[in-house]
């Protein structure tokens, strides 16, 4: 199974049997009941439960990924073996789900791994909704169907931005096979779906939020809610837009959309359809309508955590328990593989990610953050110094300061052994 290209390591793969998406009473779960309660089973299969390890095909080549998409890289994607990978979004089972899809929709969320930085918003696991909803473009009058279909959508008061025009010929272009009519009406249905998703999930986080403590944040609630619309670019969509939502203070990217490419619904056996597609993360989410401050707790097993959330009841903002002290340790470290400064920037001889996937292969929860904090060359030999500052944090206990430096002394050793470099 595995080859030269593997990377996964074995702490990534006890992840896979949680699904927190499916966990009673999760966060994760609420926040995907939440939306896929705006997409009813009339019109849409709603799926859990596909498996996270998916081909290269699957993820990459089925969406028209290039074969040079960065995405590919082993510092990115988590691989099995050279064919295999780790889903890095939902969107690896939109072909074969297009397929095999019984109703006009569907949604699928499941979880999703990429290598990343470690700080309060990222974590190498996370999880997506993928929506598609798409019409028969044999029969009858395609955009009429479409346009009653909008007409069943409930109206909102949201306050929309949306300044483009829906097709832009160099960026956003029409597809060749695709009437501009039609495109208009999908986009249309589109927009308003995802429009009356955003009203569902904003009008529990405003609810709590009135509910703050804090003058500031029950002023920012109770103004009406705005929400833009921008163009975006995917392979596997054209025209590609993102949503974003002005939410206390700031505009929030929210998802990204399109009219699915039909190169690939061709590919699936439904030439005869048009439609379009999203995806939306779902930790940010979450986060969000229960101020939860930190991703590592979506893991956290501790009741104190668990026990707050109730798909039941009406939804409440999480009361964080004691913030426990954190210890930092700097890290500093001579790149000896001297990669040429071509083009005037800082070389790197290692992947930041790689580093960040050491630091987590040892210290897993326990780190709340890892920056880079300082870089220089030397003058005389022109090595590259690095120093990254390693925040070691539990959310669960207290780390006593002996338990820190071992980490972090396992850390250098690791970074020593598996990068090369020269601890300073
Ligand atoms: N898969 C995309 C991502 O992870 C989101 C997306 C899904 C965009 C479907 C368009 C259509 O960023």
């Amino acid at each position: 199974m595995t080859d030269d290209w593997t990377n996964v390591p074995s702490g990534i793969l006890e992840f896979l049997p949680r699904k927190l998406h499916l966990q009673p009473n999760h966060p994760i779960s609420i926040t995907r009941q939440t939306i896929e309660s705006r997409f009813p089973p009339s019109h849409f299969t709603h799926y859990n439960d596909l498996n996270p390890v998916v081909t290269t095909h699957q993820n990459f080549d089925s969406l028209g990924f290039p074969a040079d998409h960065p995405g590919r890289s082993r510092s990115d994607t988590y691989y099995i073996n050279a064919s295999t990978c780790l889903r890095t979004h939902t969107s690896a089972h939109q072909a074969e789900t297009f397929q095999s899809n019984a109703k006009s929709g569907y949604t699928i969320t499941a979880d999703v791994y990429r290598r990343d930085a470690i700080d309060r918003s990222h974590y190498p696991v996370f999880h997506q909704m993928e929506g598609a909803r798409t019409w028969n473009r044999s029969k009858g009058d395609i955009t009429a169907d479409i346009l009653a279909d909008l007409n069943a959508i409930p109206s909102n008061d949201l306050v929309v931005e949306d300044d483009n025009p829906t097709v832009h010929a160099e960026r956003n272009p029409l597809q060749l096979s695709h009437s501009a009519e039609e495109v208009e009406a999908v986009a249309a249905h589109l927009k308003r779906s995802i429009e009356d998703v955003v009203v569902a999930i904003f009008k529990h986080a405003r609810d709590a939020a009135l509910a703050s403590e804090d003058a500031s944040i029950r002023q920012e609630a109770e103004k009406p809610l705005r929400v833009r619309w921008i163009e975006a670019y995917f392979p596997f969509t054209s025209p590609s837009w993102e949503l974003e939502v002005f939410w206390q203070g700031s505009w929030l990217e929210l998802l990204g959309c399109g009219v699915v490419k039909q190169e690939l619904l061709n590919n699936a056996g439904a030439s005869n359809k048009i439609g379009w597609a999203f995806g939306i993360g779902l930790e940010r989410i979450a986060m969000l309508l229960f101020s939860i401050p930190d991703i590592r707790l979506f893991w956290s097993t501790d009741k104190r955590f668990l026990s707050q959330f109730n798909e039941s009841a009406t939804l409440r903002r999480f009361v964080p328990f004691s913030k426990y002290p954190g210890a930092k340790r700097d890290i500093s470290f001579w790149v000896r593989d001297q990669a040429s400064a071509a083009g005037g920037g800082i070389p790197l001889s290692y992947h930041e990610n790689d580093v960040m996937q050491i630091v987590r292969d040892v210290g897993g929860d326990l780190v709340e953050s890892v920056a880079l904090v300082d870089a220089f060359k030397h003058a005389k030999t022109s090595r590259m110094s690095y120093c990254y500052s390693i925040n070691y944090r539990s959310l669960e206990r207290m780390i006593p300061r002996s338990e820190a430096n071992d980490l972090h002394n396992a850390i250098g050793e690791q970074l020593v052994a598996k990068l090369g470099v020269e601890l300073r």
